[in-house]
């Protein structure tokens, strides 16, 4: 049995008075990968932000559980973590009082033995959780803000251009992260612009070209989607 864990229903959303996302659907199942790929602008941090409830739709729906978010934002908010682009966390704080800091923030108590568990499965080395965050690589900032949305134990990650900036070895232990958690029941709906990375993780593609679906992939019989398809389409769409 699959069921639909989130859903666009022909949305279109504006920005100011320019309709940025038009008339999109897709629909992402539980325990899939679903990406989102596009170009710089396409629109894909705005669908992210609509389905958080932070930008309103001029029409279509953005659904959770089969829950309109603009109608249920509270059912909706406990359901879903979010790594946005450029994930803030505090320099002078070391990983773990960044952890502690924002999961106060956000009411969620975990013990030390969770934090270190999930900073086990993010593979951040053991000698850099006390140090300040301002001595941190880019990847190991990375890992940091993802351990974060993981400790929210939501069943829905939203992960935007989360492989940007990484380096290979970084995007491999991302990708393998990504894929054991989505076998473990997680549904995770990532936006990015790599066309490879995309590949490598997602059982779905939507291809988005200035706020227009403009194609989709699906991987069968546990097979990979192809990343010279992908790719073609994407670059024969970026220049039509
Ligand atoms: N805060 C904003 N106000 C108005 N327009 C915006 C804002 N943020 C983004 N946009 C516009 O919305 C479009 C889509 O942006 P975005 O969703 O950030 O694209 P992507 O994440 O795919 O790069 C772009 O044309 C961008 O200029
Ligand atoms: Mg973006």
């Amino acid at each position: 049995m699959t069921r639909t864990v989130v859903e666009a229903r022909n949305l279109t959303v504006s920005r100011g008075q320019t309709p940025v996302l038009s008339d999109i659907s897709f629909e992402v199942q539980e325990g899939e990968v679903f990406a989102l790929l596009g170009g710089n602008g396409a629109g894909k941090s705005t669908s992210l932000l609509t389905f958080l409830g932070l930008l309103e739709p001029t029409s279509g729906e953005a659904l959770v559980f089969g829950k309109s978010v603009q109608n249920d934002i509270a059912s909706v908010r406990g359901k879903i973590a979010y790594l946005p682009e450029a994930a803030t966390l505090y320099p002078h704080l070391s990983a773990y009082e960044n952890v502690d800091y924002f999961l106060s923030l956000a009411g969620i108590g975990r013990s030390r033995a969770d934090v270190e568990e999930v900073f086990d499965r993010v593979s951040l080395q053991q000698e850099a959780r006390d140090q300040h965050m301002e001595r941190y690589s880019k990847g190991m900032r990375q890992k940091t803000a993802i351990a974060l949305a993981l400790l929210r134990e939501t069943p829905i990650l939203f992960l935007d251009e989360p492989t940007s900036g990484l380096d290979p070895v970084a995007i491999d232990e991302f990708n393998r992260l990504v894929t054991n958690l989505a076998k473990a029941g997680t549904t995770i709906v990532m936006v990015t612009h790599d066309v490879y990375g995309a590949c490598q993780v997602a059982h779905k593609i939507a291809l988005l070209r200035r706020g227009t679906l403009v194609g989709s992939f699906e991987a069968k019989n546990g097979e990979r989607i192809d990343t010279e398809t992908v790719h073609a389409a994407f670059a024969e769409r970026a220049v039509a």
